[in-house]
């Protein structure tokens, strides 16, 4: 089996209905993968659902579910759902998460709670429930982190304390699940170009383009990018790679935090 071959396969996608975690969706689906994503918003899953249909290999299955990952009863009959629709869970990606630019004085309570509670609880909600329908020995499982976990960042407490925790999340839960032959790794995309994400961090041109100017690489990277990691960390090639937290970033984990102001404004 390559990298580009998950025939009979079963992939499920937290977050899978938009950006990044709908590439890697896609990336599995054209590889033959059954493929399950979860997200709040009915219209979203629907066309996302529409989208992965079109360029799924022939006879792979797309099936679309709506929760919320705040919610741990909701996500656990979710993948209880998908686990009766497409059998064990071969991969397993925690990819949803919300953001906003914003100081720390200028989030309330409840907004640095809102980010902690779906990126960092939502991600241990989704693992913990998938655990008992994860296929094992085999499974590959993939949190979705981001340079802030390891950057201090200006006007992303939020993010930069929560993602922090899901990488550790990858790391704990590597020691406790590796015996069972399930591998947990993190995988933490740079900049990534059309995407919410740099919408909010980099809503004008100019600061995309100052953004892109900073990467080592001198660009924004795709969704396909972060994709082929995921099928990587998935495929025969990896099997012995776990708790890792793996940058896929054109380098812009190697230098300091970046200037966010221009998000402020949104
Ligand atoms: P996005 O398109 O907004 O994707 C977020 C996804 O999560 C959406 O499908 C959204 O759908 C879902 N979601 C949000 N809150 C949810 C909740 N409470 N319960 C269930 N689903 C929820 O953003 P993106 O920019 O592609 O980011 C995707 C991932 O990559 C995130 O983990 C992000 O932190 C990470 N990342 C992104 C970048 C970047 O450059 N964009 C860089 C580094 C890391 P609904 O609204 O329908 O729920
Ligand atoms: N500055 C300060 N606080 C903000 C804010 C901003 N720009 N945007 C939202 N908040 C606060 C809200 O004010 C609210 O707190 P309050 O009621 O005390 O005022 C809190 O965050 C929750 O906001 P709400 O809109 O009720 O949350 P939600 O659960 O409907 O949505 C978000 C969660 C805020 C993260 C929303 O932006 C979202 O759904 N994002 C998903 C998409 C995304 O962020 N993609 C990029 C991924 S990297």
């Amino acid at each position: 089996m390559n990298i580009n071959d998950f025939a009979g396969k079963t992939v499920f996608v937290s977050g899978g209905s938009s950006g990044i975690n709908l590439g890697i969706a896609k990336g599995f689906a054209a590889a033959g993968a059954n493929v399950a994503i979860v997200s709040r918003s009915p219209e979203r899953v629907a066309g996302a659902v529409a989208e992965l249909r079109a360029i799924a290999a022939p006879g792979a299955r797309i099936e679309g579910y709506n929760a919320d990952v705040r919610d741990a009863e909701a996500i656990a009959a979710v993948l209880a759902q998908a686990h009766a629709a497409l059998g064990d869970i071969d991969v397993l990606v925690s990819g949803a998460a919300g953001n906003f630019v914003a100081p720390a004085l200028g989030m309330s309570a409840k907004g640095f709670r809102t980010v902690i509670d779906i990126d960092l609880n939502g991600t241990f909600h989704v693992l913990r429930a998938a655990y008992e329908f994860l296929r094992k020995p085999g499974a590959s499982v993939i949190n979705i982190s981001a340079s802030q976990a390891f950057t201090p960042t200006k006007y992303q407490a939020h993010v930069c304390a929560a993602k922090a925790g899901v990488d550790m999340l990858t790391r704990v839960l590597a020691l406790e699940w590796g015996a069972a032959g399930v591998r947990v790794n993190s995988i933490v995309p740079g900049p990534i170009g059309d995407t919410e994400g740099i919408r909010r961090l980099a809503p004008t041109p100019e600061a995309k383009a100052n953004m892109a100017s900073i990467v080592p690489l001198q660009r924004m990277g795709t969704t396909a990018e972060i994709a082929d990691m995921a099928m990587f960390l998935s495929s025969p090639h990896a099997q012995y790679v776990t708790g890792g937290v793996i940058p896929v970033d054109g380098g812009i984990s190697l230098i300091g935090g970046r200037d966010l102001s221009a998000g402020l404004a949104n």
